[in-house]
Parts: structure tokens; C-alpha cells; sequence
């Protein structure tokens, strides 16, 4: 019993030490007037999922949690 919630515990990590590592090669979310106002996951979709305007690629990680892995870019690139 107490083995099985040490390895449960160890799973959870793993999880999340990969995520964080992908996370600090995903791009950032632009600082521009498509991006700018949007608070919330759902509101991405829309353009960034299959076949919308910028899909993403098919290498994409499969999760749709986007602000795990995608940071606000503190200044504009463009715009
Ligand atoms: C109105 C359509 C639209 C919405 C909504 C939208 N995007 Fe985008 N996104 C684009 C377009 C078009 C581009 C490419 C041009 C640019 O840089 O703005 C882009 C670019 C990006 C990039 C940069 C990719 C790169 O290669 O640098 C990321 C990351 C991104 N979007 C994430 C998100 C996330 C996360 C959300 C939700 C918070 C979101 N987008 C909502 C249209 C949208
Ligand atoms: C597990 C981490 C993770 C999550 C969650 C995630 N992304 Fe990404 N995203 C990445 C990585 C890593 C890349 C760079 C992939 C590459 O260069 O091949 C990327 C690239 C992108 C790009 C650039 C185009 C592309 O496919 O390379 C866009 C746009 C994007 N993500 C939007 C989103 C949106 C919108 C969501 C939520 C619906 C989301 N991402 C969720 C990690 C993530």
C-alpha cells in the first residue's frame, strides 16, 4: 500500500518534470492584437486547432492545456 502511493507519487513527478521541460521550448504566445485579449484555453481553438487558420503542426504535443506550456512573450513582436 504505502509502496503504491510512493510510486504514484514518482509518476506525478515524472509528469510534470516533462512537462516544464517542453515548456521551455514552446514558443510564446504572441503580444499582438490576435492574442492580446484572450483569458481563456477554449478561446484558442478556434484558430489553432485542426484545419483552422494556424493549426497547429502534427508535432505538436498533444495536450490543449495551452498556458502550461505557453508563456505570455513580455514584449510585443510585432504589431
Ligand atoms: C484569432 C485567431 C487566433 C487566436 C484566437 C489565437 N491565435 Fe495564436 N496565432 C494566430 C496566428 C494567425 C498566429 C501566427 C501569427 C502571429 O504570430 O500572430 C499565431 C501564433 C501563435 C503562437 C506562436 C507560434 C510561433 O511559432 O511562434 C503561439 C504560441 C500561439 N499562437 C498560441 C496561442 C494561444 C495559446 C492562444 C490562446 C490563448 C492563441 N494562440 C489564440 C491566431 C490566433
Ligand atoms: C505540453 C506542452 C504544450 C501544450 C499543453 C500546448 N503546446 Fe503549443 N507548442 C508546444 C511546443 C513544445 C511547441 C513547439 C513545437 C515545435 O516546434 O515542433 C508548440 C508550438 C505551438 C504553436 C506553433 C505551431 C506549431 O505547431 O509548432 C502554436 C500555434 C501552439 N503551440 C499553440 C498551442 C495552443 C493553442 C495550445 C492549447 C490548445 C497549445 N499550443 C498547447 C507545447 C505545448
Amino acid at each position: 500500500m504505502k509502496n503504491n502511493i510512493i510510486f504514484a507519487a514518482f509518476i506525478v513527478l515524472v509528469v510534470l518534470l516533462l512537462l516544464l521541460l517542453s515548456g521551455t521550448k514552446s514558443p510564446q504566445i504572441p503580444k499582438d492584437t490576435l492574442h492580446i485579449d484572450i483569458q481563456e484555453e477554449a478561446e484558442c481553438l478556434p484558430c489553432h486547432a485542426e484545419g483552422a487558420i494556424n493549426a497547429r503542426k502534427e508535432t505538436h504535443p498533444p495536450k490543449d492545456q495551452c498556458f502550461l506550456c505557453h508563456k505570455r512573450a513580455r514584449k510585443a513582436h510585432k504589431d
